[in-house]
């Protein structure tokens, strides 16, 4: 096992990237889906479940671990590993975005920022040297610079405050974390739609000679082919040999046209918050287990899968759980969707070693477009 963080890039296919990251918790294969585990769990699923459907890593947030359980008694209790149970990679996002889309009373200075718990209305300090701080407490692998991020549309006068303002903390969070080679600190691209601004904080990011990247300030509200345009002024500013993480996105569409301009690593809510709310994920697109056609039907979600929840269960049961707000519906729903989503990027490394990325992607496109079984 690795005992420092390393990138290793063993292909590309066009601007699509197969990749390798090795750190001594575990090796990661990109381009990856990290699910979503909040609150040191990834909700209605068991981590084993999570690890054994190809996950190599899961997200955590600073932002709800310091208001509960609190991150100085998670380090007590043996860092989020051994609390969660999972010994692999952990990564941790910084809490700034999570101030901004959930706290109350917050705000933002040249120090870091203030807010209010949306838990208990408790005041909180956070600074660009704090949000490390916990992150290390929570003993986190791949660990966040605190930044800004603003929700689009923005005036273009605020979208550059922020992502100066981003650049800043992220010289802070650098010496915060020192040398720690078995982990990394990545530094966040922000500059929202503005081609200029994006292509600065990307420069000024890749000369601080951080271990990875992130491009954050994306999914918040601009329509797709923005997003793209932004990667495609992105990508090619950061260093070839460093890893790449386009934060909160996304649909299996998203997905693939972000790993085609450049993008190896994903986290989003999608297959686990839909899986709660009785949507499926399958290869033929979405399917809504509320739907009354599903009442009477015997049949799998998809017979070809080899997740149990996908293939063994039949639709009618499914609905009728969904239906009656069983917990089970939320579980097998979210095994479906999280057994999806790895299993696209499986089928996504396979095709870029393949060399036949492009014709993959749209065949698994079609497919999507033809609708349900
Ligand atoms: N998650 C989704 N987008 C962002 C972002 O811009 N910054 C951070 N820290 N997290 C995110």
């Amino acid at each position: 096992m690795s005992t420092e963080f390393s990138f290793r890039l063993m292909g590309k296919d066009g601007a699509a990237r197969r990749g390798e990251i090795s750190m001594p918790r575990g090796t990661i294969q990109t381009p990856a889906f990290m699910p979503v585990g909040t609150g040191g769990t990834v909700k209605a699923m068991y981590l084993d479940q999570v690890r054994e459907l190809g996950s190599d890593i899961i997200l955590g947030n600073t932002y709800h671990l310091m208001l509960r359980p609190g991150a100085e008694r998670v380090a007590r209790l043996g860092g989020l590993h051994e609390f969660a149970r999972w010994p692999y990679p952990i990564l941790t996002d910084s809490g700034g975005f999570q101030v901004m889309s959930l706290s109350q009373l917050r705000k933002v200075t040249e120090q870091g920022v203030t807010f209010r718990s949306h838990i208990d209305g408790a005041a909180y300090e956070m600074s660009p040297e704090r949000s490390i701080e916990i992150q290390g407490l929570l003993d986190s692998d791949i660990q966040m610079q605190l930044d800004e991020c603003v929700a689009l549309p923005a005036k273009p006068k605020e979208i550059e405050r922020a992502m100066e303002l981003s650049l800043r903390w992220a010289e802070r969070c650098k010496v915060a974390f020192g040398d720690q080679p078995g982990k990394a600190m990545f530094g966040i691209v922000q500059g929202g739609d503005s081609p200029p601004l994006r292509l600065k904080s990307a420069q000024a990011l890749s000369a601080l000679d951080l271990k990875g990247y992130a491009v954050g300030g994306l999914a918040v509200g601009e329509p797709q082919n923005v997003m793209l345009d932004m990667l495609e002024v992105t990508c090619p500013a950061l260093p070839e040999n460093k890893p790449r993480y386009l934060m909160g996105v996304g649909t299996p569409d998203d997905i693939l046209k972000s790993v085609a301009r450049g993008i190896d690593m994903f986290d989003c809510v999608m297959p686990t918050r839909a899986g709660r709310h009785g949507l499926a994920f399958t290869r033929r697109g979405k399917v809504n287990l509320r739907n009354a056609r599903h009442a009477d039907d015997p049949r799998p979600l998809d017979e070809e899968s080899n997740c149990p929840a996908t293939r063994d269960y039949s639709r009618a049961y499914l609905h009728h759980l969904v239906k009656s707000g069983e917990a089970l519906g939320a579980m097998l729903l979210t095994w479906n969707n999280l057994a999806y989503y790895q299993s696209l990027m499986r089928d996504i490394r396979e095709a870029i070693e393949g060399g036949r990325f492009e014709s993959r992607a749209g065949e698994i496109t079609e497919d999507w477009a033809r609708g349900d079984l």
